[in-house]
């Protein structure tokens, strides 16, 4: 994996660049992408389901460097605006492998998506239905599937599981609503079902979520049959594949989720006598992940009088929201110190102004650890750059991408001119 890897020396190289070499050149808090990882993370979904459509979940992470990787190694791209369909759309990426998701699809971004001619739209409420139909002509008929919920909870936190009754994507399987939705999506001409789609979550480490959800799955494409005389040729299981955040955790490796789904679905198939249905995919975490590393300045060193200690670094919640949003835990290396230097504990902080903006508590860091020092925080390819945010005008760090020993910047750092930009008015 990326994940730094000590070198030679006492720096930390990734896809053989020196970190404290790329944290010189292009200023802290840096994103190091390596782009092997990527594609080989790609890759390795890829061949792990060669019967299936693995689409890269574009919400973990998406640049047009990112887009061109991605379409490269041959998979499709799960979008969810018109903001990363029109920047997959710029990058070349081809439409019939973009499947368009979004509880809240503007009518902007349904008519984009057919004007592209994405190759499926993920149908999440009964309004898009009418509006989707009302695009579309019966002789080139736009590709849906229909999101249900299967009542399968699981995934890191409250807010990302997705798979039950009682949050706002789908439609429940239980109490008739996604039956009413795939008889109302089957009744419109321009519109063709080919199947079913479910998100169970985020950072699920085992299949047994997913086996569940799948189970019920087939047992609603049976019933679809029985009630309309239609076999669906597809079923999208969603995303949520867990990484590896601390040394310790559990990743759900492809290759045991592709042998899992596939012989349950082959055996459930089987007794419902259904044909099996092409299986989708939509790992983005899994893929993005591991594959970069947040590189933070420690600006200031703080002894507290109950013990505690903090590093006070140059990025934090803005940067990485994740451990403020859900309790998100992770691991932080020094760069440029002996691994054999006496430690300590040090809760490393960002310089938001916020108490809450912890990026890592209980760091074991150099017990001399000062001003100056680099930390480097592995894992910090998904959820983080896209999700980070302009608070106290910061800026947005700086992406880097690395290959073969060579070091580019991907996107430059967000400057106080890009907000002044945005103002017309006073
Ligand atoms: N497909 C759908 C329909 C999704 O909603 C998601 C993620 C994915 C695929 C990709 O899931 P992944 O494989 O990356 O777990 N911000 C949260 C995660 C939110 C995930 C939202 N949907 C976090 O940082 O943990």
């Amino acid at each position: 994996p990326a994940s730094a890897r000590p070198a030679r020396g006492s720096g930390l190289l990734v896809g053989g660049v020196d970190l404290a070499e790329a944290a010189d050149r292009f200023g802290t808090p840096l994103y190091v992408l390596d782009e092997g990882e990527v594609r080989a993370r790609a890759r390795a979904w890829r061949r792990a389901l060669p019967q299936a459509d693995v689409h890269y979940a574009a919400k973990a992470f998406l640049c047009t460097a990112m887009a061109e990787w991605i379409a490269d190694e041959g998979l499709g791209l799960d979008v969810c605006s018109a903001g990363e369909l029109r920047l997959a759309a710029g990058a070349g990426f081809p439409p019939e492998r973009i499947l368009l998701h979004g509880n809240a699809k503007t009518p902007e971004e349904l008519r984009l998506a057919h004007r592209l001619r994405v190759g499926r739209i993920v149908v999440d409420n009964l309004a898009e239905i009418p509006r989707l139909a009302a695009l579309t002509v019966a002789d080139t008929p736009q590709r849906v599937l229909v999101r249900v919920v299967p009542g399968v909870a699981a995934g890191h936190h409250r807010a990302v599981r997705t798979g039950v009754a009682g949050q706002k994507f789908g439609f429940p399987i239980t109490g008739g609503d996604a039956a009413e939705a795939i008889d109302r999506v089957l009744a419109q001409p321009g519109l063709r079902l080919v199947g079913l789609h479910c998100h169970l979550g985020s950072q699920i480490t085992d299949t047994g979520p997913y086996l569940a959800a799948l189970d019920r799955l087939v047992d609603l494409l049976a019933g679809i049959r029985d009630r309309h005389g239609v076999e669906l040729p597809e079923l999208d299981l969603g995303g949520g594949h867990g990484v590896r955040y601390l040394p310790g955790d559990a990743e759900l490796d492809p290759v045991r989720f592709a042998a899992d789904t596939t012989a349950r679905l082959a055996a459930r198939c089987a007794e419902r006598g259904l044909a099996v249905p092409r299986l989708l995919v939509e790992p983005g975490r899994a893929i993005a992940a591991p594959a970069a590393v947040a590189l933070y300045r420690v600006l200031a060193v703080k002894h507290g009088a109950d013990g505690r200690a903090f590093a006070a670094v140059d990025g934090g919640m803005s940067d990485n929201p994740r451990p403020a949003l859900y309790g998100s835990t992770y691991h932080v290396r020094p760069v440029g110190r002996p691994a054999t230097a006496p430690t300590a504990r040090f809760d490393v902080v960002g310089r938001h102004c916020e108490a809450g903006d912890v990026l890592v508590r209980d760091a074991e860091l150099p017990a001399d650890l000062r001003p100056g020092d680099l930390l480097a925080v592995p894992a910090a390819g998904a959820y983080q750059v896209s999700m980070a945010s302009a608070y106290n005008l910061v800026g947005r760090p700086a992406v880097a991408a690395v290959r073969d020993g060579r070091i580019r910047l991907l996107i430059r750092r967000e400057t106080v001119e890009d907000f002044r930009a945005r103002e017309v008015g006073r």
